[in-house]
């Protein structure tokens, strides 16, 4: 398949329900991707995949349950026949001392940002190993990159899917499987509970946060490229971050 192009691929996105992941969705579709968008938000993926036209479905799913992985490759597989994308880029953040948070807190968040990464890449691996092509990309985060302190299990999450791209990306070097993750810096968008665009243009002029679309770009870039280069890690944050 051509991987320059992203006209009828087939593409999974978690966490499309805001930010990074229905900002993604936008640009792919736009470029004639057929996206599965996955979220428990019910309302909110079935009135983006309205918005995105025939070439989008929405599936609700909660990403800790065990049973979603497999049930999102099969319905995607059902639906379009393929996949040739996974964004594993849903996630949830818990700043803080350590000592204060809960550590079933934390649990809820591994389940979500690690063990749930973890299932829909098992899950869709069968069929893009079948077709011997594909690109995977986590949604990862300068958290992956640099020990972040006021955020100690929000940053071991995301050292964790860091790890797991890279050594998974040598695992499927032999079946034409492309494993890469896009890291930014601080986004101004519903993780921060800033949705007023005139906030987002506040931080976007002061330097100190990236739009959502800014990320989505990246995918795109990451996603586009020719067939020999992997784009293995994306590091992206405002000029202004401190990291
Ligand atoms: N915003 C930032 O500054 C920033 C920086 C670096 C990296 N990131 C990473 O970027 C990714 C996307 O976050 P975002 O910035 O776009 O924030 P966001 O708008 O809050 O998006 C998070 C997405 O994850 C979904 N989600 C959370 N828990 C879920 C679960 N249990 N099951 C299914 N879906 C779940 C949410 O949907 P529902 O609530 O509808 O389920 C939502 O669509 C995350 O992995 C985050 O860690 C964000």
């Amino acid at each position: 398949m051509d991987t320059t192009s992203l006209a009828d691929k087939v593409a999974i996105i978690t966490g499309a329900s805001s930010g990074i992941g229905a900002a993604t969705a936008r640009l792919l579709a736009a470029e004639g991707c057929r996206v599965m968008l996955t979220a428990r938000s019910q309302a909110k993926i079935e009135a983006l995949a309205d918005e995105l036209g025939t070439a989008a479905c929405a599936f609700t799913a909660d990403l800790t349950d065990p049973a979603t992985g497999p049930r999102l490759a099969e319905c995607a597989l059902g639906m379009f026949g393929r996949i040739d994308i996974l964004l594993a880029n849903a996630g949830i953040y818990i700043p803080g001392e350590f000592t204060e948070g809960h550590p079933d807190d934390y649990a809820t968040l591994i389940d979500t940002n690690v063990t749930g990464v973890m299932r829909c890449i098992h899950a869709v691996l069968p069929a893009m190993r079948d077709q011997h092509s594909g690109d995977i990309l986590i949604t990862s985060s300068i958290s992956g990159h640099v020990d972040i302190h006021w955020e100690p299990v929000y940053s071991a999450s995301k050292h964790a899917v860091e790890s797991l791209a890279h050594t998974l990306r040598r695992q499927l070097l032999g079946d034409n499987i492309r494993v890469g993750t896009v890291a930014p810096g601080m986004v101004a968008n519903e993780l921060w509970g800033i949705t007023e665009e005139a906030a987002i243009a506040r931080h976007v002029a002061e330097h100190t946060a990236l739009r959502s679309v800014d990320v989505a770009r990246a995918i795109v870039f990451m996603l586009t490229q020719p067939p020999h280069i992997t784009i293995r890690d994306l590091v992206m944050v405002p000029q202004r971050q401190d990291l």
